[in-house]
């Protein structure tokens, strides 16, 4: 941990625009805002990657001033700047890299870029200290992915989903069920006054082994329960069984896994992270599971699950500065699970 100083952390790489600062000193948050866009997104049922880099370009400089006037901190008390480079809408992180090169070249000072994924995987950590060696379980609207962790800079990916995100699948299902963007927190909502056995979804299989996740299949066995029934005979109560269902099973995958790489026994905790650790049942599942693993659970408080600066200046606090020509926007990697997957599948 660095000694005293205000770090300020920027995240644009989807429809929020995020700004936080960090007391490196107390460790805690005193500004974490937060922008939505998803009004604007919500008639499209999903976002718009360039109405997001123009509302980020408007927001990023009034969200910025909120910060600092929130935090009761002046521009010249930042002593470090970290910006997420990295994956995201290529656009969008290019409204928040430029906005931080400006600055940091204005203030001068140092700027370190932050993967997107670091920040959600070590949000369960901000305002107090990882326990190493953790289980990380990221799961958010573009990925889903399981990592071994033994430091802040010695990170192994060793799970991830071949297909969909398990928000995307939310996202995908509540489209179909008309029930609006982002359809994560409704089927959680709906989910609870509904019968979770009222639709058989069968067990996920990954034909590349335990390591893997799939959620296309579970998005596909919906649509398919919803075709079946016809769409004019699905009153009220179907839907809200069909999310609880949908949730069962999307729920039931993660945990299986979760407990495959656990029986490892080489865990001290089991961190979960991303958009999706706002969902209760998930969250449940997983403390009844580490209570049973007898390891530490950490969840993300539930302001630091969804996209936030908070979890890119605490990631930010742990790296070394780098030159401001080194900062760049880099391309995505998530291509590479899908790459990897038809590699996998040609060779069969
Ligand atoms: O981490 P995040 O804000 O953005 C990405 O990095 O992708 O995650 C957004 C995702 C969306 O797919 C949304 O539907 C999902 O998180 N989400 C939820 C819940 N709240 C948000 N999924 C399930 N249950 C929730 N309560
Ligand atoms: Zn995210």
């Amino acid at each position: 941990m660095e000694s005293s100083g205000f770090i300020l952390g920027i995240d644009t790489s989807c429809d929020d625009t995020s700004v936080a600062i960090l007391d490196s000193a107390t460790g805690r948050i005193l500004a974490n805002l937060v922008s939505s866009q998803i009004e604007s997104h919500a008639p499209f049922g999903g976002v718009v990657p360039e109405l997001a880099s123009r509302h980020h370009t408007e927001n990023l400089p009034l969200v910025y001033e909120k910060a600092l006037s929130e935090a009761q901190v002046s521009q010249d008390q930042i002593k470090k700047i970290a910006v997420t480079n990295t994956p995201g809408l290529m656009g969008c992180l290019l409204v928040g890299v430029n906005f931080a090169k400006a600055l940091a070249y204005r203030l001068e000072l140092p700027l370190v870029a932050v993967n997107h994924l670091q920040g959600h995987l070590f949000s369960p950590f901000i305002e107090s200290t990882p326990v190493f060696p953790f289980l990380g379980l990221v799961v958010s609207g573009g990925h889903t992915a399981f990592y071994d962790v033994r430091a802040f800079d010695d990170v192994s990916l060793i799970g991830q989903t071949v297909d969909d995100a398990a928000g995307e699948a939310y996202d995908k299902c509540a489209k179909m069920l008309s029930l609006g963007y982002p359809g994560g927190p409704v089927i959680d909502r709906l989910a609870g006054s509904g019968d979770e056995h009222a639709f058989k979804f069968s067990p996920v299989k990954v034909r590349m082994g335990e390591s893997y996740l799939s959620f296309s299949g579970l998005k596909t066995a919906a649509y398919h329960h919803w075709l079946k029934a016809g769409e004019e005979k699905f009153n009220d109560q179907d839907v809200k069984n069909l999310c609880a269902s949908f949730q069962k099973s999307i729920v039931g995958h993660l945990m299986q896994r979760a407990q495959f790489f656990l029986t490892s026994g080489k865990y001290r905790a089991f961190a979960l992270s991303g958009g999706v650790a706002m969902n209760s049942e998930l969250r449940k599942q997983v403390q009844n599971l580490c209570l049973k693993m007898q390891i530490e659970c950490h969840l993300a408080k539930p302001q630091y699950t969804t996209d936030n600066a908070a979890m890119i200046a605490y990631a930010g606090l742990q790296q070394q500065p780098v030159s401001l020509d080194d900062v760049v926007v880099m391309a995505s990697k998530k291509i590479q699970a899908r790459k990897l997957f038809q590699e996998f599948k040609k060779s069969q």
